[in-house]
């Protein structure tokens, strides 16, 4: 039997600088290849993110009394939302956001498929929870543009838990990270998040 894909939303039109063009058919290209594939499932998700999704809706659900829309950034096969839908149903509605679209794929849980890089695709809806797990905010040069957008993206009250490309530590690139983060956050009126290793997470007042 076949089955109905998602719905598929491609920018209009491409104003990519030729940087971020470049980063983006790299995307692609790894896509194609599957070569950054892990298959990761919902549960190794929720390891390395150190956090339960699931909870996380659970409690939404229970406080908006509405259907509870998801972004996983970079989303791949979509495997960890096809987990998400398997629990959740219609209770849930969940976006993909990726690279490239592979025809091979069925994109099974996925109710909408954003193609195309991070910084130029434009959802027309808001989300209660958006996570990334080795997605844009982790592979972007410009991985600080993509949390500030992220940070458009959400619903008041909205939660984002991104693994990004520098977390704690004593690295260089991680001192340089931590307080620009802080900026941007306390720029759009977060005055506190969590990074713990390079997973961020926030909620949008
Ligand atoms: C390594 S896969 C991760 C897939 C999945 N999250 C997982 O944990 O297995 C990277 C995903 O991020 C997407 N991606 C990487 N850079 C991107 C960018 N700049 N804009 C949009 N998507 C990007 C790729 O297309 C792919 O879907």
């Amino acid at each position: 039997m076949k089955t109905k894909g998602p719905k598929v939303t491609r920018p209009a039109k491409a104003d990519l600088n030729p940087k971020l063009r470049a980063e983006k058919e790299q995307a692609a290209r790894n896509d194609k290849r599957r070569k950054w594939f892990m298959k990761t499932d919902l549960e190794l998700v929720e390891r390395f993110l150190n956090v339960s999704l699931r909870d996380g809706i659970r409690n939404m659900l229970l406080s908006r009394r509405r259907q509870v829309r998801v972004l996983d950034l970079g989303c791949g096969y979509g495997i960890t939302l096809r987990g998400l839908k398997k629990e959740f149903g219609k209770e849930i509605e969940t976006y993909g956001l990726t690279a490239t679209r592979l025809g091979s794929q069925s994109y099974r849980g996925v109710d909408h498929l954003l193609v195309g890089h991070a910084l130029e695709v434009k959802p027309a809806v808001k989300f209660d929870l958006i996570y990334s797990h080795i997605g844009p905010p982790y592979h972007s040069e410009r991985w600080l543009d993509v949390v500030e957008k992220t940070v458009g993206w959400l619903e008041p009250g909205g939660v984002a838990i991104l693994q990004v490309k520098f977390g704690e530590g004593p690295s260089v690139n991680s001192l340089v990270a931590q307080p620009a983060i802080r900026e941007l956050l306390e720029s759009k009126g977060i005055k506190s998040h969590n990074l713990f290793q390079n997973v961020l997470s926030f909620k949008k007042p």
